[in-house]
């Protein structure tokens, strides 16, 4: 056990979130307001009932609770309130910044307009800027299960709204379905400008990661775990000096780690690699940032130097400019100075 407790300086440091689905953070409670208000029919009768449902063996178990989660969602104001509850929520954790995806395929492939997902998305984020000065940006992740083509029709969907995407990202499930798969797509999606991220490693093999690397062109990378099967690869991520996005939470509610206690994230930081700690999916992984940094701190494998290199590398990760990452580190500095 760590001794004094992080938890104070947990919840005193500024932080950014760069691995956050906001499919994912959709709770139970607005899940049952929306299905209310847009006439939805939901297998669950209570709240209680939908949190009973969240036990997950694997990866593809959540996938399909999560994607008919999504159901519910068909406005552009049930697109801002999903975004505006996160930020709400990111803001309590001290979140000033957020990278967030979104999946618009599992819209799109209901019938619901991008534009639809587009315009609530960003009256969420515009209201996070006014109401909590959390600056934001939008990542748009490809469903990695559907084929080139759909990619690349979401993508031309998507060319319009370029100027209000950072960059383009690959989720769903993952044995099976290659970063390869998506290399055109991410070469059209690098000519429009747009950076590029990639689930690789949280299921599937160390190769994914390569791929990612090598084929996609990545600017980030997330999760990325069983890179650390590769030492050759650890190495190259370090001296690139490649962020991950690493979610505790989410890797023990999806099998990928036995016990907390047992996280590579320790291993990560000793490697030199720009570890970060985000909350995947906090509405079906039990928990937001400051949650996993707890979870990480209760099973006695968070030290205060490893917390602040942590969340030092969430801003040195990010998308910012390197004044905008200049100004967070300082503030950071501050809060650890008082400490
Ligand atoms: N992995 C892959 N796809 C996802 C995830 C994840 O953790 N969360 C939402 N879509
Ligand atoms: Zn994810």
């Amino acid at each position: 056990m760590n001794d004094p407790p992080l938890s104070a300086l947990i919840a005193a440091l500024p932080k950014a979130e760069l691995h956050l689905h906001i499919e994912g953070s959709l709770e139970p409670e607005l899940m049952f307001a929306l299905a209310q208000r847009n006439n939805v029919a939901i297998p669950y009768a209570n709240v209680e009932e939908v949190r009973a449902a969240y036990h997950f063996s694997r990866l593809q178990d959540f996938l399909d609770i999560y994607y008919a989660g999504a159901n519910v969602l068909r406005t552009q104001q049930d697109f801002h309130d999903l975004a505006a509850a996160y930020f709400d929520r990111a803001a309590a954790d001290n979140i000033v910044h957020a990278e967030i995806f979104f999946d618009p395929q599992t819209h799109t492939d209901r019938g619901i307009a991008f534009d639809v997902v587009m315009r609530g998305l960003l009256s969420g984020m515009a209201e996070a800027r006014e109401k909590h000065g959390i600056s934001a940006g939008l990542i748009l992740c490809f469903l990695r299960h559907l084929s080139e083509e759909a990619a690349l029709e979401t993508l031309a969907q998507a060319e319009p709204w370029a100027d209000h995407l950072m960059g383009v990202g690959l989720d769903s499930s993952e044995v099976g379905h290659p970063p390869a798969k998506f290399t055109r797509v991410f070469a059209r999606a690098a000519q429009l400008g747009l950076r590029r991220v990639a689930h690789a490693g949280e299921e599937g093999p160390p190769a994914y990661v390569h791929e990612a690397l090598d084929l996609l062109h990545v600017d980030r990378l997330d999760h990325g775990n069983r890179a650390m099967e590769d030492p050759a690869l650890v190495a190259r991520l370090a001296s690139s000096g490649m962020a991950l996005t690493v979610c505790p939470l989410s890797n023990l509610k999806l099998c990928v780690v036995e016990d907390m206690a047992r996280h590579p994230i320790p291993a990560m930081l000793s490697a030199g690699l720009v570890a970060t700690v985000n909350s995947d999916d906090p509405a079906y992984f039990g928990g937001y940032v400051n949650d996993n940094f707890h979870a990480l701190d209760k099973a006695g494998i968070l030290t205060r130097d490893g917390l602040i290199q942590l969340v030092r590398n969430s801003f040195i990760g990010s998308f910012l400019s390197d004044e905008e990452k200049s100004h967070h580190l300082k503030e950071i500095d501050k809060i650890i100075d008082d400490d």
